[in-house]
C-alpha cells in the first residue's frame, strides 16, 4: 500500500489506552492544526490519531463540518465513495440526507491476517459493498469522496465517472499531499469549477490533527 498507510496498519498499544477524542463536536472543542503541532504532547496526539483512525475514520468531522454538509447536500442525492467506517454517511443520514455509503472493503468482514487494509474497527454505515466508480454517474447529485487513498487511481476514477453538473465534495491534502494521486488533481483543475464560498464555508470549523493538512475542496463538474 501506500507511504502514509504503512505506518496505521497497525493499531499500537498506545493507541489502545490513549484517551478517546469524540468525533462530531463543536470546532473550539479541538485544538487548531497549529497547536497541535507546536505541542510537546507527540506521542500522546499521535496515540490519539491512530485510536481515531480505527474508531472513526481519518478525518476529525467537527459539529459546524456537519451541520454545513447537511445544508449543501439537503435535498440532494449523494453518494459517499469510499466511506470507511461509515461513521460520516451515518451522522448526514441522521439528518435526514439520501446519502449512500459505498466501500469495496466492509471491515467487519476484512480479513485482518496479512496485515493489510485500514484498522477500522466498527462499521456505522455500508449500503453498497462493491466498487463506487461502478455506481457513477447515476442519477446522484454529489459525491462526497473523504481522504480516497494516495497514489491509487480511486479518486481519478470518481472524478471521471461523474457526469457534467455533478457536484464533487473532495476531503483532503493538496496536490503533493498524501492523499488521491497527481491525475486527480490534474483533472480537477481542467473539468471541475471550484465553489469558493461553500468550500470556505467548510473550512472556517474545519480542524486537522497534527501533521496532515488535510481540508476541504467543492466543484462541478463542467
Ligand atoms: C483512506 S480510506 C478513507 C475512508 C473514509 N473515507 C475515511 O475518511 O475514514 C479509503 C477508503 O476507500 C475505499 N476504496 C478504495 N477504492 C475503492 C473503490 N474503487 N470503491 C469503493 N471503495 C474504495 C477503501 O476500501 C477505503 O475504505
Amino acid at each position: 500500500m501506500i507511504a502514509e498507510d504503512t505506518a496505521i496498519l497497525e493499531v499500537p498499544e498506545a493507541a489502545n489506552v490513549a484517551p478517546a477524542l469524540p468525533p462530531g463536536l463543536p470546532a473550539s472543542e479541538y485544538p487548531s492544526g497549529e497547536l497541535w503541532e507546536c505541542s510537546d504532547q507527540d506521542e500522546l496526539l499521535f496515540a490519539q490519531r491512530k485510536r481515531f483512525l480505527a474508531e472513526v475514520g481519518f478525518c476529525l468531522i467537527t459539529a459546524e463540518v456537519i451541520d454545513a454538509l447537511a445544508k449543501l447536500s439537503a435535498g440532494k442525492k449523494v453518494l459517499e465513495a469510499g466511506s470507511g467506517s461509515g461513521w460520516l454517511a451515518a451522522r448526514l443520514g441522521e439528518r435526514g440526507i439520501n446519502i449512500l455509503a459505498a466501500d469495496w472493503t466492509d471491515y467487519r468482514t476484512a480479513d485482518r491476517s496479512s496485515k493489510r487494509g485500514y484498522p477500522v474497527r466498527e462499521v456505522f454505515r455500508l449500503d453498497h459493498h462493491g466498487n463506487a466508480v461502478d455506481l457513477l454517474p447515476g442519477d446522484y447529485d454529489t459525491v462526497l469522496l473523504v481522504w480516497p487513498n494516495y497514489e491509487t487511481q480511486f479518486a481519478h476514477n470518481v472524478a471521471c465517472a461523474m457526469r457534467s453538473g455533478q457536484t464533487l465534495i473532495y476531503e483532503g491534502e493538496s496536490e503533493g499531499g498524501c492523499t488521491a494521486d497527481q491525475a486527480f488533481f490534474q483533472y480537477l483543475r481542467i473539468s471541475f469549477k471550484p465553489r469558493l464560498s461553500e468550500m470556505a464555508e467548510l473550512n472556517t470549523n474545519h480542524r486537522t490533527f497534527p501533521g496532515v493538512h488535510d481540508k476541504w475542496w467543492i466543484g462541478t463538474k463542467r
